[in-house]
């Protein structure tokens, strides 16, 4: 069968090849093909290997040599606060100066401030800063976000932010995973009630199931924020509408949202900088991964979270951006990358399975996208490097030389060519 596209003259490919979730020591099983090919048709993979891609070569084919350098499949971001409006560089400064991060929203600022600018923002102020944000990301060789709402704490305003992940899906070459965030925070107007709140999302979960604009739920379990119970009680909800569910859980204090993730089923536990022994022993083997997020710990100079010790004890880890203007305001996935092989002291391999597979698994597209694999999308970075570990070490730029979306070239030679 004729390839439309082939992609030849690849220094290295790299691709993970397990089946997911991939646990702990696993995540280390790469497979490298050298002097490799990949033959695209229709968006999807046709084949892929070393030398022999002449038999899917026609007059019609476009084809692209990789001048021997590397090529990944394309990285998936699976924890974003894509759509938001206004920036809080203002907050920086008091962080900076030792303000702690709970402080500040305690006060009514932080999240509740981005809340704000966020309701009073139109459709399109919102659509066209995502927008930009996103197409940085895929500059660089992100090919997949999630994109959180939780900046709106009422209905209308979640579902505008929704309406814009979506319509961000159907517009850029970028695939956009919508997740529902209600319980991101206690609105100001309910401080003193708290309880009405989680009332107020968990009756809200109808209207977005019915929409059709979300495919996860999530909620920030933290002190101040929501409890164990509460979380429980808003998740158990989501949970009976047939969401996937995800926790923020022990981002900066240890309440166990880790574990209640775990019995529950989610997904996904995000952050987990202080997770506990005993949850990190829950996580192992399990079907939730443990999606860590270096760029916040960076940020907001906090510990990072215990990544050496959930891999040695057999838990599946994944590692995203968590993009958002209060404690992470970066679109450089390869920083994030870099903080995982540094702060983290993950192995580049250990980091690819984490950046592909292993959120391909949680987002439940591993069907689709993480791994090059025939029939799959043909989502795709090349990489100017000379193999996987240079891009860990040189760190801070990008080393995209081109990305492929859907079997579409949309950065061509470090320029972007294709923006929907
Ligand atoms: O994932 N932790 C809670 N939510 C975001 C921060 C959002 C914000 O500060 O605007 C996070 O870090
Ligand atoms: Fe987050």
């Amino acid at each position: 069968m004729d390839a439309d596209f082939i992609i030849y003259n690849i220094g290295k490919l790299y691709t993970p090849y397990l089946t997911p979730p991939i646990h702990g020591k696993e995540m280390s099983d790469i497979q490298v093909i050298e002097n490799a090919f990949i033959a695209i048709r229709d968006g999807l993979i046709l084949d892929f290997g070393d030398h022999k891609y002449k038999q899917y070569k026609s007059r019609q084919t476009k084809m692209l040599d990789a001048k021997q350098m590397i090529v990944t499949p394309g990285f998936i971001d699976s924890h974003t606060h894509l759509v938001h409006a206004g920036s809080r560089e203002d907050e920086y400064a008091k962080l900076r100066s030792g303000t702690p991060y709970l402080e500040i929203l305690k006060a009514g600022g932080g999240i509740l401030g981005t809340v704000e600018q966020t309701r009073k923002a139109s459709f399109d102020a919102l659509y066209h800063q995502a927008y930009a944000s996103l197409t940085e990301m895929m500059h660089y060789g992100v090919t997949t976000v999630e994109a959180k709402s939780g900046y709106g704490l009422e209905i209308e305003t979640e579902v505008k932010q929704l309406e814009v992940s979506k319509k961000l899906n159907e517009d850029h070459p970028v695939t956009v995973l919508s997740t529902y965030m209600g319980a991101h925070a206690v609105p100001r107007e309910f401080q003193d009630h708290e309880e009405d709140y989680i009332k107020q999302v968990i009756a809200d979960l109808d209207t977005i199931k019915t929409l059709d604009l979300a495919t996860a739920v999530d909620v920030f379990c933290e002190t101040g924020v929501f409890s164990i119970e509460e979380t429980k009680e808003i998740l158990e909800r989501a949970k009976a509408l047939g969401f996937p569910i995800k926790i923020h859980a022990d981002e900066i204090d240890p309440l166990g949202g880790a574990g209640l993730g775990v019995d529950l089923g989610a997904t996904s536990v995000d952050h987990l900088m202080a997770i506990s022994d005993k949850d990190i022993r829950k996580l192992a083997y399990s079907k939730t991964v443990a999606n860590l997020l270096p760029g916040t710990s960076f940020y907001l100079n906090k510990g990072y979270a215990p990544a050496r010790k959930m891999i040695e004890n057999q838990v599946a880890v994944s590692i995203a951006g968590d993009y958002n203007p209060g404690s992470c305001p970066t679109e450089n996935f390869q920083f994030i990358m870099h903080l995982a092989s540094n702060k983290l002291k993950m192995t580049p391999e250990e980091i690819l399975t984490a950046v592909t597979i292993n959120p391909a698994y949680h987002l439940h597209m591993d069907h689709l996208i993480g791994s090059i694999a025939k029939g799959k999308r043909a989502d795709l970075v090349i990489l100017d490097a000379p193999n996987l570990n240079y891009i860990f070490y040189h760190f801070g730029v990008s080393h995209t030389k081109h990305v492929m979306i859907n079997g579409q070239i949309v950065v061509e030679d470090r320029q972007i060519v294709r923006e929907s």
